[in-house]
Formats: structure tokens, C-alpha cells, sequence
């Protein structure tokens, strides 16, 4: 007979079925735990696009003429434009950028020839100025300016003001410059404080030459200024000078301010005289006349030209600095401008040197790195030749700016003048007699 127990097995159940019951309770508190988390971060990501939708919803509409703030500019214009500014390039700027730059042109500092110039900032707080080109029926076409604008923006010197960019589109032609804290000479140099000292003045010379004799004679590609004057010359925050406005010549119209001679152009009363004879070479050499007329109103901070009652005379200083050098009274001359004792040796170089830069002959001038020398007093100076002769055959008329003549431009060219001062006073020149006998 067999014997069955009834009553419940309480006995430990096999050690393998109870681990895979455990195993299955963890499992599912894993699985619990993930749900939980899961579901925490989709509500809070639910709450935050239920908030925003709230903000915009509120916010109030965009303006319809939105006006660009800085910080709103585009970044990887900037990214790029500081490759290429690591790269020594131009960067190309839409008109909206430069609006952005310069708050929607909100201040200008001032205009000339080419346009005005308006203060601006790059989004990194980098301080600019956007001079925005007048343009004229014969605009340059667009590869045309892209070729001057690169030969501009790859030409680097202490004493040439950078180029960052530009701007060219349908409706407008503009440059991005470096911002010159302190403006141009012209506002110090004739200003009533006169604040700047001699000794600086003598640095602003030096380092202007500089500036154009790297133009002339280091750069790849020559390029003649045309436009030498203080007004050209900029300061920055220690009133070092860079010169300003190089290369511009074929890119932009310029107003009746400026004469334009056979394609050339250039400010009266700074102009070499090789302007007034039609089909005459011109060569880089009427910057180092240019130079030498303003080495001439450095010496007497006073604007070369004043005007008289006479129409006929006219006092132009370098005449002056002239008649004085032939004299050898020249340090007289300088006493009389108020140049302190201490500098009156460099004044006396200086007025020696512009007497040479202000030759007629072009080939009697000085190359600017001979003018950067002699100023710097590295070399004698050999007392300079007669200049100014071709004054007796144009008038004084050609020096006046323009408004002063009180007729027209007070600027003639040589059509229907004696321009035999040209042939007697530099032989050397005979070989354009074709150019000159046609006059
Ligand atoms: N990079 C710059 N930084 C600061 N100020 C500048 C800069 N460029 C120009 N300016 C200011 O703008 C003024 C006008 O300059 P602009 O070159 O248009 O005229 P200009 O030099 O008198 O004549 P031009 O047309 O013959 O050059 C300057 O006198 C100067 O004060
Ligand atoms: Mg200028």
C-alpha cells in the first residue's frame, strides 16, 4: 500500500526556478525606471515649447524695415573675414553689412572728391570707416574694380591706411578702411591751437614719405597717388601718418573739386605742373611735387595759397621759401614762422628738400626714397636749381583752389600758353618736344 501526503509541499523549491523569478523582478524595475525617466524629460521638454509658443505668441512684430543690429551680423562673414584678413585680402561686404556697420550711416566724417566717408564698427568693436563712392554715368564695371580693390587691399605698409574690404553691387561702390583715430593733417596743421610739435611734424614728413615711396618703388605693381595732399594723410591714435586714398584714382568719379586732365586727377595748388601741358607723360613723379607742396605748408603751417585783392598776385608761400633760399635768408624765414630754435635745422632741411621735390622737371625731382633719406638727415643736401619758372607762362591762376579765382576753376591748362620754360630749363626733356610744340 502506498502512502500520499496531503498536505501543502512547504519544502524550498529547487535552488534554478526561484533565480529566474528574481531576475524577472529586477527586470522589470529596470524597466519601470527607464519608463519614469523617459517620461520625465519629455514633459519637461513639452513645458519648455509650450512656453516658448507662449513668449512668441506675446512678443510684438518685427518692424517691417528692420534695421540689422551689429551682433545680428552675419557670423560666418565675419569668420571669413578674418581669414582673409589673416590672409592680407580684401573681403567682399553686402550694402546690408555696411548698414549694419555703420548703424544705417549715422555719422559722417566728412567728404571729399570720392564721396563721403561715414564712422563705423565691425561686430568685434574693430573701429572702420566706409567711404561710399560717388558714381558717375562711366562707373567702372565690376571686374575692373575688383582688380584695383585687390591691388589696393594686398598693399601693406606702417604708413598706408589698410584696406579691409569693399562693397559693389547694383546700387552702390564702397570702401572699408582702418579708422584713423586722430582724422587728416589739414584739421591739425591749419587748425588755431596748433597742438602738434614740431618734432611730431617733422615724423608726420618722414613717415608720409615713406608711405609714397613704398607706393613707388616697393610695391609689385607702381601706384602713382595723384591726389598728395594734407588732407590725405591720416593720423592715428599717437599721430602716426598713413596715407590715405592710394589706388582710387580709376575707381570713382570725383566732384568739381578735383580736375581731371587727360584721365588724371588731382587737387589744384597741389598739382605738378606737367597737368597743364596737354599730352604730356605723367610719371609717379608728380607725387614728389605734391609732396614737396606739402612739405612746404608743414614748414609754415599755413595754407600755401592766400589769396589778395590783386587778382594778378597771388602769396603763395613756396615763392617766398624760394626768394629767402636765394637770399640765404631761409633760416630768417623760418624764425619768422615760429619755429622753436631746437627745430629750426629740420625746418631748414625740410624747406630745402621741398624746393627739390617742387622742381618743374620731373627728372630733376628726387625719387621719394632719396626725399625719405634726406629729411631723415642722411645725407647732405646739395642746394637746389630755380623751380616755379612755368608760373611765368600759366599765371598764378593755376595755383588757386578751386571758389578762390572767383571765375571757373582758376585752373588753365597750357592750350594757348608759352610753355618754353619746360624746354629751356630742362633739356634733358628735348624728346618731348613733339608733345610740347603742339600746344
Ligand atoms: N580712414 C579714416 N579714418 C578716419 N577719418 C577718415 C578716414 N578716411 C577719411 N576720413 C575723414 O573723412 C574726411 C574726408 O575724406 P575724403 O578722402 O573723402 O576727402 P579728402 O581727403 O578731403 O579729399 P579727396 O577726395 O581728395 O581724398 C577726411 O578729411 C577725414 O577727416
Ligand atoms: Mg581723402
Amino acid at each position: 500500500m502506498s502512502t500520499t501526503n496531503n498536505f501543502p509541499d512547504f519544502s524550498p523549491p529547487p535552488s534554478g526556478d526561484g533565480g529566474s523569478k528574481a531576475a524577472a523582478v529586477i527586470v522589470s524595475l529596470i524597466i519601470l525606471a527607464i519608463i519614469f525617466v523617459v517620461s520625465v524629460v519629455c514633459a519637461k521638454k513639452m513645458k519648455e515649447r509650450i512656453v516658448s509658443e507662449i513668449q512668441s505668441a506675446v512678443a510684438p512684430p518685427l518692424p517691417t524695415s528692420h534695421v540689422i543690429q551689429p551682433w545680428e551680423a552675419d557670423t560666418s562673414t565675419m569668420e571669413k573675414f578674418f581669414i582673409e584678413l589673416v590672409r592680407e585680402r580684401p573681403v567682399r561686404f553686402t550694402a546690408q553689412q555696411l548698414c549694419t556697420f555703420t548703424q544705417n550711416y549715422n555719422e559722417i566724417l566728412g567728404s571729399g572728391g570720392f564721396g563721403k566717408v561715414y564712422k563705423g564698427e565691425f561686430p568685434n568693436g574693430l573701429k572702420i570707416a566706409v567711404k561710399v563712392l560717388n558714381r558717375g554715368p562711366n562707373r567702372s564695371i565690376e571686374e575692373q574694380f575688383m582688380a584695383e580693390v585687390g591691388t589696393i587691399g594686398r598693399t601693406h605698409h606702417i604708413n598706408l591706411v589698410r584696406l579691409y574690404g569693399f562693397c559693389y553691387d547694383q546700387f552702390m561702390s564702397a570702401l572699408v578702411y582702418e579708422f584713423m583715430e586722430n582724422g587728416s593733417l589739414d584739421k591739425h596743421l591749419f587748425s588755431e591751437n596748433q597742438e602738434l610739435q614740431w618734432e611730431k611734424l617733422h615724423e608726420v614728413a618722414v613717415g608720409t614719405a615713406k608711405g609714397i615711396a613704398y607706393l613707388h618703388e616697393e610695391c609689385q605693381q607702381r601706384i602713382i597717388h595723384y591726389d598728395i595732399k594734407p588732407g590725405n594723410v591720416l593720423l592715428d591714435e599717437n599721430f602716426a601718418p598713413k596715407v590715405a586714398d592710394f589706388g582710387l584714382a580709376k575707381l570713382s568719379n570725383r566732384d568739381d573739386t578735383h580736375v581731371s586732365v587727360t584721365g588724371y586727377r588731382g587737387t589744384p595748388g597741389y598739382l605738378a605742373p606737367e597737368f597743364m601741358l596737354k599730352n604730356f607723360p605723367i610719371t609717379y613723379k608728380c607725387d614728389v611735387y605734391s609732396f614737396g607742396i606739402l612739405l612746404f605748408e608743414i614748414v609754415g603751417r599755413r595754407k600755401n595759397t592766400r589769396d589778395c585783392d590783386d587778382s594778378e598776385s597771388l602769396d603763395w608761400f613756396p615763392k617766398h621759401v624760394w626768394e629767402e633760399f636765394e637770399k640765404g635768408e631761409l633760416m630768417g624765414l623760418i624764425e619768422g614762422c615760429g619755429v622753436e630754435e631746437k627745430d629750426r635745422d629740420k625746418a631748414e632741411r625740410m624747406a630745402m628738400v621741398a624746393l627739390w621735390c617742387a622742381q618743374d622737371s620731373p627728372e630733376a625731382r628726387p625719387p621719394m626714397s632719396a626725399v625719405v633719406k634726406m629729411l631723415e638727415g642722411g645725407v647732405e643736401i646739395v642746394p637746389p636749381p630755380k623751380p616755379f619758372h612755368y608760373l611765368f607762362s600759366v599765371g598764378v591762376g593755376a595755383l588757386k583752389p578751386m571758389g578762390v579765382s572767383g571765375s571757373g576753376s582758376g585752373y588753365t591748362t597750357s592750350e594757348g600758353t608759352n610753355s618754353n620754360w619746360y624746354k629751356e630749363t630742362t633739356p634733358i626733356m628735348a624728346k618731348y618736344d613733339i608733345n610740347v610744340a603742339t600746344l
